[in-house]
This record gives structure tokens, C-alpha cells and sequence, in this order.
């Protein structure tokens, strides 16, 4: 079986329990995260109302949320995601919303038919990232705005950050693997954060692309890292 089919599959898996595992191994702190996102998107846009936001690799809908809570009057929200059973969690939480089931790197949306793109804890599992980068920009309206957040890989973490790193890499995978009872899915976590590009690789990736005023702001020892772009 090829490797993104096993990905999508692997989240099918673990759909049920994926809300619960998310809260306890984050502590809740990804809300803070998710919620800055939200508001400096919008700040960098210049509006909330009457926008058009598309979700990749929704999941379960947690970004989604966040969008419905910042925005004004008269937007409209789309989740895509490959995995039809994560898809199937957020259509139980949310309202108001249209759900597609399609990869990043094939985005069924018309081109310069969104004012925002984000994708929160997505990319990573995205085989051939840099087509879904591709995507982000073709569907993106001028001046839209993209938001990205993820695990990069730290290549020269300070002892502060290894301490974080053995959380990821031993702790999170047990516990993980006890709630959602897949080992083999929290394991998975951290071997695809050191897989995946570091934040000055991702920032780069996002330059080729075309995207422009890349920025980013790394979080809880540089775990999780934040980045803005937009469509010139
Ligand atoms: C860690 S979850 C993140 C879910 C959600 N965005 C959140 O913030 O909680 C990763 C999601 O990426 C999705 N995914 C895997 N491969 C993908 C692909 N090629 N394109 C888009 N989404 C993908 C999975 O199905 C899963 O729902």
C-alpha cells in the first residue's frame, strides 16, 4: 500500500479518540496557539467579514472552530481532509459548514476562490508537501492569506528543547497509544516530525512557491511553530 494511503487510514483509525488524545498530550495549550493564528491572519488581512476560509486536513474540525469564533458576519467555511472517518467527527461538531474529501495536493476548489488557507498539524502528513504549497497559492485570492501550523524538525535543539523533544519522542507515544490504543499511530508522530522540514526549510519552501512576508513564531521549546503568508 503506498504511503499516504497508510496516513489516511492510520487517521481513520484513531478518529474516535483523536479530540480526547489531542487535549491530553497537548495539555490544552494548542488553543492558544490556534486562537493567535486566527487573530494575526485576520489582522494581516484587514477583515472578517464576508470571507471565504478553506481547512486542510481538517480532521476533525478543531481549526474550524477557531474560525467560526474569530469571524464576523457572512463567511463561509470549507474542511477538506483524505480521511473519511475523521471527516465524519467534525460533521457531528460543526455547523455551517461544507465538507469536502480530498487530498492537499489535488484541492478541489477554484482558483482564486479563498481569503484564507490553513492547515493546522496537516502538512506534515502530506506526501509531496510542496504540491499541496502549490495548491494553497493557485486557490488563494490576491492578497489571501495562508496559515500553517506544525511540528517542524529542530536540527539544533538547546538542552531546554531536547528535554521537550523527549517528551514527543517517548512520553506522547505511550500515552497516546493508551487512549486511542494504536501504539503504532503515536509512534508515527514523532518519527514524521523528524521526517519533515525544519522552520527555515518550510519558510523557504513557501518563498519558491511566490508566497510573500513570510513569517513565523515558534512555540513550547520551538515544538510547534506558527507561519503566516500571503498572495501577493
Ligand atoms: C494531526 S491531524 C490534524 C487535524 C486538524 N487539522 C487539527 O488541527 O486537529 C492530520 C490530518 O491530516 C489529514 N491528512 C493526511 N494526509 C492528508 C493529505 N494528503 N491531504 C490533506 N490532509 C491529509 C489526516 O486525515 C488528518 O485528519
Amino acid at each position: 500500500m503506498d504511503k499516504q494511503k497508510q496516513i489516511v487510514e492510520m487517521f481513520d483509525d484513531i478518529a474516535s479518540s483523536y479530540d480526547l488524545a489531542n487535549r491530553v498530550l497537548s495539555f490544552g495549550v494548542d488553543v492558544k496557539w490556534r486562537k493567535e493564528g486566527c487573530a494575526k491572519s485576520l489582522e494581516r488581512l484587514g477583515r472578517s467579514e464576508g470571507l471565504r476560509v478553506a481547512d486542510i486536513a481538517c480532521g476533525t474540525g478543531d481549526m474550524i472552530l477557531h474560525w467560526q469564533n474569530a469571524l464576523g458576519r457572512g463567511c463561509e467555511f470549507v474542511g477538506i481532509d483524505p480521511s473519511e472517518q475523521m471527516l465524519e467527527v467534525a460533521k457531528k461538531k460543526l455547523s455551517n459548514t461544507t465538507f469536502i474529501q480530498a487530498q492537499a495536493q489535488e484541492i478541489p476548489l477554484k482558483s482564486e476562490s479563498v481569503d484564507i488557507v490553513s492547515i493546522a498539524y496537516g502538512l506534515r502528513n502530506v506526501c509531496g508537501y510542496q504540491d499541496a504549497l502549490k495548491e494553497f497559492y493557485r486557490v488563494l485570492k490576491k492578497g489571501g492569506v495562508l496559515l500553517i501550523l506544525e511540528f517542524t524538525h529542530n536540527p539544533s535543539p538547546s538542552l531546554f528543547e531536547k528535554g521537550a523533544k523527549f517528551y514527543t519522542q517517548k512520553i506522547l507515544p505511550l500515552i497516546g497509544g493508551l487512549i486511542s490504543k494504536n501504539l503504532k499511530a503515536y509512534q508515527y508522530l514523532p518519527n514524521s516530525i523528524e521526517a519533515f522540514a525544519s522552520t527555515q526549510e518550510l519558510r523557504e519552501e513557501l518563498e519558491k512557491v511566490g508566497f510573500v512576508n513570510v513569517w513565523s513564531k515558534s512555540y513550547s521549546a520551538k515544538l510547534s511553530t506558527l507561519f503566516l503568508a500571503t498572495k501577493e
